[in-house]
């Protein structure tokens, strides 16, 4: 279930979302574990307390003249942690975020898990705001982040790749999937709302669908491997070295 699908009264929808919101913020507090990172949160929260993120991003559409589009989401700590372990992440990963929002997942994963990110997101303000609290709390340069369009991104060399597709149209998320169809062989794409084996059987094999807690309910959360059907790693490893030769 998503927001598209649910249905349900809109007051009754404000009031449900308000109460969860509250309920996983209060969750995700035990995942504050550094003091940069709870800094770094506080901050965004505070700036996004005078304009709401999703406000700016019904804005940024409305001005784009995409009136019905549905734009903004956040991912729980809670449930990007679940990913996390499932997919092991360490100091040695590089994460590439599209349509990283306000950037805190990228903030999280990196003070977490040690690992680089990098954020691609479309809206310039929320970069803005990302890059200023990126740099004072953040300033080691692990956390990267980028205004762009993510279907001009050269994904040949992305490991992970972490992207919410519950507010993207089907068409959209055909795209997605194109454009991690250029994903190298062996890598792992994960993705919120959306099957890409189903779209791209050739390209993507599920390794894991779990059900992830969002504000709006459970969804479905999937990690796929890139790459044909029935390929063993020593023969990923093989491929992707004659590739690059
Ligand atoms: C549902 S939100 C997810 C935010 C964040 N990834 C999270 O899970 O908390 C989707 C984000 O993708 C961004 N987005 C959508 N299409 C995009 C595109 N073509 N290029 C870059 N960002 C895009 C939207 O602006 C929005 O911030």
């Amino acid at each position: 279930m998503n927001w598209k699908n649910a249905g349900e009264n809109a007051f009754v929808g404000w009031f449900r979302a308000l109460f969860t919101e509250a309920l996983l913020s209060l969750v995700g507090l035990r995942y504050c574990f550094t003091l940069p990172f709870l800094f770094f949160e506080l901050h965004r929260r505070w700036i996004y307390f005078f304009c709401s993120p999703w406000a700016i991003s019904r804005r940024f559409l409305d001005q784009r003249g995409e009136l019905d589009a549905q734009g903004y989401g956040e991912t729980p700590l809670v449930t990007l942690g679940a990913v996390a372990e499932r997919l092991q992440l360490s100091e040695s990963d590089t994460v590439l975020e599209l349509g990283c929002g306000t950037g805190r997942n990228c903030a999280w994963l990196s003070s977490r898990y040690g690992c680089k990110t990098l954020g691609v997101e479309q809206v310039p303000q929320y970069i803005s705001i990302a890059e200023k609290l990126n740099a004072r709390y953040f300033p080691q340069g692990q956390v990267t982040f980028c205004c762009e369009d993510m279907f001009s991104l050269d994904m040949s060399a992305q490991q992970i790749v972490y992207v919410d597709c519950t507010a993207m149209s089907e068409a959209c998320i055909r795209q997605v999937a194109f454009l991690c169809a250029g994903m190298p062989n062996g890598a792992y794409l994960v993705a919120v709302n959306a099957n890409m084996s189903e779209l791209m059987p050739e390209r993507f094999q599920t390794e894991r669908v779990f059900p992830g807690l969002f504000i709006w309910g459970w969804s479905d959360v999937r990690i796929f491997s890139v790459g044909p059907p029935g390929v063993e790693n020593a023969d990923i490893d093989q491929a992707n070295e004659a590739l690059v030769l």
